[in-house]
């Protein structure tokens, strides 16, 4: 199949060398049954490259799967992959077959391969050498037939270095490596990316596709992209449903790109102190707009309860103090619990008028919420989970799982 082929099975955007060179090794060692090692910064879209193996080989038919060992608790990853024998740790009620012997005669992905416990890593690579392997508390050996795709958006070198991967296993996974270049790399791609999402977007939210003005374009493509293509896609996605307008500006884009502000400045004010400082600052205003914001509701709120006659009396005789704080300079309070009437219109002082667009049906659902700070926490860090993962006082190994739970993209 030609290289053009597979980026169109495949949903691959791009004609960039560097990434067609990417593909033409996948599809060259896809009848082999050499391990692969994909490696490129987090986003680059890693993902396909098994996918395309495994379809292009003869293994075709067999079984697939995806394994995120950055999913799976450490505690059962050696039992998610090759399966325990009952009774061999607690809880283990049942025998239970692992994905290496599931998958005989297909493939497997190891995604997130820097993740594996270095007690698991010794097993994979004794399956990587023998085909053979030891259910979790049994000594019976097991035969399988399985072809390994690993990948990672770590610099397994250093990782090596800080004693996280063993350097044999690096060797017999990196057998043939595929390194697919960040999108700063493939400049060419970034606005026939753009459109296809655009295209995409408007198709699901059943509106008109966004385009962008020359200038637009020239920001586009000189912004760096550290969460690549995946970022590239979420921007497209909220320019998409939060600007009214379809036609996008340089400064409307500027909004949505974290720095781009500062692209023409000189190497020296882009320092990573600098970053900091500049992303804190923008955290605070943020946290003092969502303050403000709950304030603004929340009086809103109270002011629809006080004009209920019917519960209004009471809640303002318990709570004086606190209406007049709200809705009054404190210096201005009586002594005595006074009666507030709020009629909408005459007393427009107490209550900021609120215009309809900014009521916003918000979900009390902690699931919801864990999502929204997730998504947050990624956009904030363009998909870096290891960052996002800090920021929210997490392992990255549950930031992973919930990622995965919610399928966050
Ligand atoms: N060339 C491309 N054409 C179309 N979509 C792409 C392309 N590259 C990436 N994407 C999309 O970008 C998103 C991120 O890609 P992907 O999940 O493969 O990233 P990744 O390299 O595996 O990142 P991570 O290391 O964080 O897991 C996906 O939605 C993917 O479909
Ligand atoms: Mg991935």
């Amino acid at each position: 199949m030609e290289v053009q082929a597979i980026k169109q099975r495949f949903g691959i955007i791009g004609t960039s060398p560097l990434l067609e060179r990417a593909i033409d090794i996948a599809r060259q060692v896809s009848p082999t049954d050499l391990t692969v090692l994909i490696s490129g910064e987090s986003g680059v879209g890693k993902e396909a490259f098994p996918k395309i193996i495994h379809h292009l080989s003869a293994r075709k038919h067999g079984p697939y799967i995806a394994v995120n060992c950055g999913a799976i608790p450490e505690g059962t990853i050696d039992s998610e992959l090759f399966g325990h024998e009952k009774g061999s740790f607690t809880g283990a009620h049942e025998a239970r077959k692992g994905y290496f012997e599931v998958v005989d005669t297909g493939t497997i992905f190891l995604d997130e391969i820097a993740e594996l416990p270095l007690s698991t890593q010794v097993r994979l690579l004794r399956v990587l050498e023998t085909g053979e392997f030891f259910k979790v508390g049994s000594s019976k050996v097991i035969k399988t037939n399985v072809r390994v795709v690993a990948a990672t958006n770590v610099d397994i070198p250093i990782a090596i270095g800080e004693g996280k991967f063993r350097e044999d296993l690096y060797y017999r996974l990196n057998t043939v490596p595929i390194k697919v270049p960040p999108l700063k790399s493939r400049k060419e791609d970034i606005h026939l990316l753009f459109r296809k999402f655009a295209s995409d977007f408007a198709e699901k939210y059943r509106m008109p596709a966004l385009h962008l003005t020359e200038n637009a374009i020239r920001l586009l493509i000189n912004y760096r992209w550290p969460g690549n293509v995946r970022q590239l896609k979420n921007i497209t996605e909220q320019i998409s449903i939060i600007e009214k307008k379809r036609e996008i500006t340089a400064d409307l884009l500027a909004k949505y790109l974290p720095e781009s502000q500062y692209r023409d400045l000189p190497v020296l004010y882009r320092r990573d102190s600098d970053n900091k400082e500049i992303s804190e600052r923008d955290l605070l205003y943020k946290v003092l707009f969502d303050m403000k914001k709950d304030i603004h509701d929340l009086k809103h709120v109270v002011g629809e309860i006080l004009q209920n006659e019917g519960v209004s009396k009471d809640i303002q005789k318990s709570n004086a103090q606190l209406i007049e704080k709200l809705y009054h300079n404190i210096e201005t309070v009586g002594e005595s619990a006074k009666e507030i009437h709020l009629d909408k219109g005459s007393d427009d002082h107490l209550i900021e008028p609120i215009q309809e667009s900014e009521i916003v049906e918000e979900s009390l659902s902690i699931q919801d919420k864990e999502i929204d700070l997730i998504k947050r926490a990624l956009a904030k860090h363009n998909g870096k989970r290891k960052n996002a993962a800090k920021e929210l006082g997490i392992s990255e190994r549950t930031l992973y799982r919930k990622i995965k739970e919610y399928e966050i993209i």
